[in-house]
């Protein structure tokens, strides 16, 4: 059995089918708060409702286990935050995992991961990246860019309702992103290949600017225009904007953090190792993406 936590998210879901499609049993654990809790899944998948913040909740999703996969985020979610999740949570279920015997975890990351890490989720990644090294259990960290499709959904949505795509900053500090389809394959890599057993690997799609992905969703549209964001803007917003939402500042300073160029990444060396997993760029994204709001 492998547990996948945060199995209802934008690359949980997408790990599923890939375990079931490997033959493996897969549980999943989430709250049912910030996406819908399925009342069922496919055959082979049971389902727990469960929060991160609870001991309990983290004994029962571990049980009978042999390896789990961490795919929870509180950084997205208006009402949570990293530190709920990515931090505190993480290192409770690594600790619950140890105990109950996993044999395997794998822990998603991102680049630029440290404890003096520039923004608070890198510096809770990196408390979650500690824990499971120091666990006695074998590891797995696999550190991601921004997920692509994420990036194209924010994009596109004012695209949709305003006719205007806001490029924050500058446009052209290039991000390395990371498409959902080759992070949830290296993530199912992982678990099965001793190749990827105790490391750390930093897994990347394509590396972009949001001018170039404005420009390439802009003429896929056929209609809208960029709205920029002024760089001076996001950083005033991410100091402001903490007393009266947290997430917005988190937001602004995640977006002020790529202004600076630090969230580009080499990812040829990992890449180059594993060259039978598929690369999804930006123009493959795109073309599977279809109708508004299937990015995913
Ligand atoms: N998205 C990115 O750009 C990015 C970049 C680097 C690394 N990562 C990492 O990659 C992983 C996948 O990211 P994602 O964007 O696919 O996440 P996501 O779509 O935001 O999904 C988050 C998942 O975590 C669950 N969750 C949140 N709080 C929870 C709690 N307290 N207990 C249990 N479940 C909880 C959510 O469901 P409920 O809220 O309903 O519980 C949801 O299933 C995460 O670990 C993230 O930190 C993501």
């Amino acid at each position: 059995m492998i547990l996948v936590v945060g199995g209802t998210g934008r690359l949980g879901r997408a790990v599923v089918p890939l375990l079931l499609a490997a033959g493996h049993q897969v549980r999943i654990m989430a709250r049912g708060k910030s996406q819908p809790f399925p009342q069922k899944m496919d055959d082979g998948v049971e389902l727990l409702r469960g929060d991160l913040g609870s001991d309990e909740d983290c004994r029962q999703a571990v049980a009978g286990c042999s390896g789990v996969v961490f795919t929870a985020s509180g950084f997205g979610i208006k009402d949570s935050n990293p530190r709920e999740v990515d931090r505190d949570g993480a290192v409770r279920l690594v600790r619950a995992a140890a105990a109950a015997g996993v044999r395997h975890m794998v822990m998603m990351s991102m680049p630029g991961a440290a404890a003096d890490g520039p923004i608070d989720f890198l510096r809770c990644k990196a408390a979650a990246e500690d824990a499971v090294r120091a666990s006695g259990m074998d590891w797995t960290i696999v550190r991601i860019g921004a997920l692509l499709e994420q990036r194209l959904e924010i994009m596109r949505a004012p695209l949709e309702s305003k006719g205007k795509m806001p490029v924050f900053g500058s446009g052209s500090a290039p991000v390395t992103y990371t498409s959902v389809r080759d992070a949830a394959a290296v993530v199912v890599r992982a678990l099965h290949d001793p190749a990827l057993r105790n490391r750390v690997i930093e897994w990347g799609s394509q590396t972009l600017t949001a001018g170039q992905i404005a420009d390439a969703m802009l003429a896929r549209a056929g209609h809208g225009s960029v709205q920029r964001i002024p760089a001076a803007a996001i950083r005033l917003l991410s100091v402001a904007a903490r007393p009266v939402s947290p997430f917005l500042a988190r937001i602004a300073g995640a977006a002020g953090w790529e202004e600076s160029g630090a969230a580009a990444f080499q990812f040829g060396p990992g890449r180059a190792e594993f060259p039978d997993i598929p690369v999804t760029g930006l123009q493959q994204v795109l073309e599977a993406s279809g109708a508004p709001g299937a990015l995913t």
